[in-house]
């Protein structure tokens, strides 16, 4: 604490307004006045003499980090996955940890469906296409595209985006497949759907889409072999963490049409897309705005602050991922 009482915090980049304005309340907030991600060095300085730390999915908050600032008691992020944050060290040295969870599941589900459509229904394509002054008049194989009412949709990981995702599958009367550790009452219930093995799942499914976390598990779960089990007519979709996919792999599979296309959010070395795959026209590139709405970016940044002020008051923050630092 400074002499006034006050936390000093640390936010490694602007967020939403009313967040800022929430954590100036109630900390002295220092900002990177940049607006661009910021590497590790430049998180162990901005941290020096800081209580605590709002940071977002592209910040590397590894053991170096963590341990860099002695003073440091809380890690909030602003984002659900957090597979860039080192909790195993974190835990080990009492931090807290929070994430912002719920807030963006509609968010990411709607965007899963908007690249569904799009690579079904060739828009992204169609559009430049258009544009490009091509179109001479209808035309009965113009750009065909793939049915979405009556086919088999398989989500890969059925927790609460998965499942926000299926359910709005109700309108197109799908078929509903899912792999999860846990069964999901909710979409057998509401949706009939079957929980299966990822095998059956790759080979039944029109529509794949990744809601999984990124854990030692899910790494690299899509490479040759499964895309190779999946339908010429199948569409995959990744709004989750890009290492899921081989990306590799999935460029071999759109270039040589084992599956219909593929629709990103997110890549396996963000920011960093592989030049081949921008120029395949059976994929749709989005930069990683799953949870990108001017609503839900603001309540992802006055959830992220609520978490950080309470955890600095030493109470467990209400979306804190190690609860087991409030056992010790
Ligand atoms: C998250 O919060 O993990 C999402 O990837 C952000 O879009």
């Amino acid at each position: 604490m400074n002499k006034g009482g006050t936390r000093k915090v640390f936010v490694t980049r602007k967020i939403p307004e009313p967040g800022l304005d929430r954590l100036r309340i109630a900390c002295d907030v220092d900002i990177n006045p940049s607006d661009r991600a910021l590497t590790k060095e430049e998180i162990i300085s901005g941290i020096k003499g800081k209580d605590g730390l709002l940071c977002l999915l592209t910040d590397p908050i590894d053991q170096e980090v963590i341990t860099s600032e002695p003073r440091l008691k809380m890690i909030a992020t602003y984002a659900v996955g957090y597979d860039n944050i080192d909790v195993t060290a974190a835990t080990k040295h009492g931090i807290p940890v929070s994430n912002t969870p719920g807030v963006l599941t509609e968010t990411t589900a709607e965007l899963a469906w908007a690249l569904l459509f799009s690579v079904a229904r060739r828009i992204v394509e169609g559009d430049s296409y258009t544009r490009a002054g091509h179109f001479r008049g209808w035309a009965p194989q113009l750009m065909l595209g793939q049915d979405v009412a009556y086919k088999t949709l398989g989500i890969i990981g059925a927790g609460r985006i998965g499942t926000a995702f299926a359910l709005k599958s109700k309108g197109f009367n799908m078929t509903v497949l899912y792999t999860d550790e846990q069964r999901n009452e909710t979409i057998e219930h509401e949706l009939g759907a079957k929980k299966v093995s990822l095998a059956e799942l790759l080979k039944t499914s029109d529509y794949v889409s990744i809601h999984a976390p990124l854990i030692p598990t899910t790494h690299h779960l899509i490479r040759e072999q499964e895309l190779r089990m999946m339908k010429p007519t199948a569409i995959l979709i990744n709004t989750a963490r890009g290492p899921i996919i081989d990306e590799s792999a999935l460029i071999r599979a759109l270039k040589k049409h084992w599956i219909f296309g593929a629709g990103l959010d997110v890549y396996e070395n963000e920011p960093t897309i592989p030049d081949e795959l921008k120029t395949l026209p059976n994929v749709v590139l989005q930069p990683h705005t799953g949870s990108g709405t001017i609503e839900t970016r603001t309540k992802m940044a006055l959830m992220a602050a609520e978490n950080l002020i309470v955890g600095l008051q030493g109470k467990r923050p209400p979306n804190c991922i190690n609860t087991e630092v409030f056992q010790k």
